[in-house]
């Protein structure tokens, strides 16, 4: 592997996970990378471990920078699995590290990989551990997004690793956000948010702010996943404040929906036409053909969602299910919800999502359309016209 070197000592010794396409459930068409870090001073740091099944290239990154029991010191900013399912490994490969971590990082660890890592020590916010000229320093993250997170900060050399924070799914053969296109870039990194960190948004904020106060100045951002922030640190940071606080909200609709025998569909047509016919952006995406990630994606930055289902056995399609049990636990703000769906003879399905969406707590718009069996021309134009109001109802 060519050498990665974020600044004189400090290098890249992380993986490129190419082909994964399901993390955990989020769809990454274009990969990953679990990015670990190797410090080196007159005593050594490794900051975070990959993935199991990479843990031999992890290896033999570290090897060709250093001895393995030269590793003085191990730090964990992430319990989840993808930073961490390495680290009993890499324990034993380095037997004079020292590992740290968070108080509930040490007990998430423990519950993960066994009693013998009793021995982790705690760090807290500010606390300090000097290599020699670099000195590192921690700062808690609870729930960004677990809560074990923390951040590690190189005061010398004005680097912030904050594992998950930050991120995108994105593998590539370049290293850094000047190498690569940068709308994939920030596309890749709105979709992480937004899959990911959008319930947690008011806690990113504080955060930021926080990181703000203490005036740290950051000259290098490399978070665990993807791309390192060296020409532009503050870019990421600027649009996560975008993103967190609705500010890049438009006025936009996603019609998500699915249909059995093509009623559902016109009626997502029909009302897709009537938003659009007051200038509002709008997207139609039918399930089963979409995946949560990119309609979860797409409601991001819109003001209304419309959800269409068919009735199927007195309720909602199961596809319908899946997305609002999905976007229920991601809890995005500030939006519309409206519904709509077709059915044979008793209906159900937007009563069953209405109901749904509002135990989420979710802002719902009573006056839903349901049709019987296949929408006639009269109906369909009620569907526009349903469109329409959804339509003005953003504009206004
Ligand atoms: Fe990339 Fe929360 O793990």
């Amino acid at each position: 592997m060519p050498k990665v070197t974020l600044k004189d000592g400090i290098s890249w010794v992380g993986v490129v996970d190419w082909n994964i396409r399901d993390f955990h459930g989020y769809i990454t068409y274009r990969g990953s990378t679990y990015n670990a870090y190797l410090v080196q001073d007159e005593k050594t740091a490794l900051v975070d471990t990959v993935k199991y099944n990479f843990c031999n290239e992890l290896v033999a990154h570290l090897e060709e920078l250093v001895n393995l029991d030269k590793i003085d010191y191990i730090i964990v900013n992430h319990v989840e699995m993808d930073h961490s399912s390495s680290l009993p490994t890499i324990a034993k490969l380095c037997p004079n590290a020292k590992i740290f971590s968070t108080a509930r990082g040490k007990e998430e660890i423990i519950k993960h990989f066994g009693a013998e890592f009793e021995r982790i020590e705690v760090v807290k916010s500010g606390d300090k551990i000097s290599l020699g000229k670099k000195t590192l320093t921690f700062l808690e993250a609870p729930m960004l997004h677990w809560p074990d997170s923390m951040f590690t900060y190189i005061i010398e050399d004005k680097v912030l690793m904050p594992n998950d924070a930050f991120g995108q799914h994105l593998a590539t053969s370049e290293r850094f956000d000047d190498e690569v296109d940068q709308h994939v870039l920030m596309e890749e990194a709105f979709t992480y948010y937004s899959n990911i960190l959008t319930p947690f948004s008011p806690l990113i904020v504080k955060k930021i702010q926080e990181v703000v106060a203490m005036k740290l100045p950051i000259d290098i951002i490399a978070p665990s996943h993807g791309i390192i922030w060296r020409k532009d640190p503050m870019k990421i940071v600027n649009a996560y404040l975008d993103w967190c606080t609705g500010k890049t909200v438009k006025q936009k609709a996603v019609v998500v929906f699915d249909t059995m025998w093509g009623s559902t569909d016109k009626m997502a047509r029909a009302i897709g036409d009537g938003i659009a016919s007051q200038g509002v952006d709008v997207k139609l995406l039918k399930l089963r053909g979409t995946d949560n990630t990119e309609v979860v994606t797409e409601i991001t930055d819109s003001k209304a969602v419309v959800v269409g289902s068919p009735t199927l056995n007195n309720g909602m399609f199961p596809s319908l299910s899946s997305f609002l049990t999905y976007i229920g636990g991601l809890k995005p703000k500030g939006k519309t919800w409206h519904f709509f769906g077709s059915y044979g003879w008793g209906g159900g399905a937007t009563k069953a999502m209405t109901a749904m969406a509002k135990g989420f707590g979710f802002e719902v718009v009573e006056q839903s359309m349901e049709l019987k069996w296949v929408p006639t021309a009269e109906e369909l134009k009620k569907c526009f016209e349903f469109g329409q109001q959804i339509g003005q109802k953003i504009k206004a």
